[in-house]
């Protein structure tokens, strides 16, 4: 299979942790006889250090001419600090979304076994648990009309949603769900919110097409508790973008750091897979960020783009055939991890394509 992907690492841990993640594509070619060709581009900070741009045109162009991007991850404390900035990383986060029509976040929450005492929660609370989120990527309180009034002195942010929006989110979080557990959970906050009771509205409406799928709907402040108290009880949920944004976040605890999770963003378009934690500016530079949320979106990436089902399993199983030699980095690692299994980004990459 010949194939064009575009590495775009973006900032801060983003750099290290996505040049891990194209290593293992680029043994995975080698090993099932695949080209991949790969253009990189620039997002965030350093485009706009570079460009002044946090989404270049070019970056934009290249983006939707690839058949797949390795994302890295956007933001700089610079900005947190700033609240008065105008241009900020996240905002070429937010456009690249938008102008691929990438309007599917999927956040698989999987708990390798080996890091079940990684986690904060309880083992036999946690084992066994398995959610896939689909969070919807393009709309909502992210782009909502926002707006300074009053002298400066009042600020608002408009949640809003259109049918067709809440519809087509739901109806791959259907299909989804008709491939695995039949369950569904929505996750709204209908009892105060407009929006939401659209959302509940046009998710009801969808279950018709699915009557093998049980649904249960749930507000979003008992859908984060019952994610702790009960994450089992959890197949497939679909919520909405700031629900998602939150609720993902809680989650990656139960697979015992962020540092593990991968994310596909999907649409009609090319779709971009990236890790669902942050550019971690704390850590940059130190070489100690964990690259297994980078290898495992590459394998998300190869199994949702390309269809290569059997390369994805092979990530996959090789990053399992990691934690099971007893090897971690340090955001996985716990007391009885020995010092000489603790491994830094490069070679906890070595690790994995090692078992390739
Ligand atoms: C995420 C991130 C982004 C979001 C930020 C960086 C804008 O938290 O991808 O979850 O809020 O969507
Ligand atoms: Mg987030």
């Amino acid at each position: 299979m010949k194939k064009n992907i575009l590495i775009v690492p973006g900032d801060g841990i983003g750099q290290e942790v996505t040049a891990v993640g194209k290593k293992v594509l680029d043994k995975i070619a080698a090993k099932f006889n695949h080209q991949f060709n790969y253009d990189e581009a620039l997002i965030g900070h350093v485009a706009i250090e570079a460009t002044g741009n946090p989404l270049p045109d070019e970056s934009l162009e290249k983006m939707k001419k690839s058949d797949a991007v390795l994302f890295g991850a956007v933001g700089h404390p610079k900005y947190d600090n700033d609240p008065s900035a105008k241009v900020r990383p996240e905002q070429g986060l937010l456009k690249m979304r938008k102008e691929l029509g990438l309007y599917a976040n999927l956040r698989p929450i999987k708990l390798f076994d080996e890091l079940l005492s990684a986690s904060s929660i309880k083992p036999e609370i946690l084992k066994g648990a398995d959610i896939l989120f689909f969070r919807e990527l393009t709309g909502d309180v992210y782009f909502g009309k926002r707006e300074r009034i009053d002298g400066g002195n009042t600020a608002y942010d408009t949640m809003i949603y259109s049918k067709f929006e809440v519809e087509r989110i739901a109806r791959r979080a259907f299909d989804a769900a008709m491939t695995r557990g039949k369950k569904l959970m929505s996750v709204d906050k209908a009892n105060v919110l407009e929006s939401s009771r659209l959302w509940r509205e046009t998710i009801l409406e969808v279950a018709k097409d699915y009557p093998e799928v049980e649904l249960e709907h749930q507000f979003v402040d008992a859908a984060a508790m019952i994610l702790i108290k009960d994450p089992k009880r959890f197949d497939v949920v679909v919520t909405g973008n700031l629900f998602g944004d939150i609720l993902t976040d809680e989650a990656s605890q139960i697979a015992g750091s962020m540092g593990m999770l991968a994310s596909a963003s999907i649409g009609d378009g090319t779709g971009v897979y990236e890790p669902i934690h942050g550019s971690a500016h704390d850590i940059t530079g130190k070489g100690v960020a964990n690259p297994l949320a980078s290898i495992l979106s590459a394998a998300l990436l190869l199994d949702i783009s390309f269809g290569l089902k059997e390369e994805s399993n092979a990530v996959i199983n090789a990053v399992d055939a990691v934690l099971k030699a007893g090897f971690r980095t340090r955001d996985i690692a716990d007391a009885t991890t020995p010092a000489d299994k603790i491994l830094g980004t490069t070679a906890m990459g070595e690790e994995v394509l090692s078992r390739l």
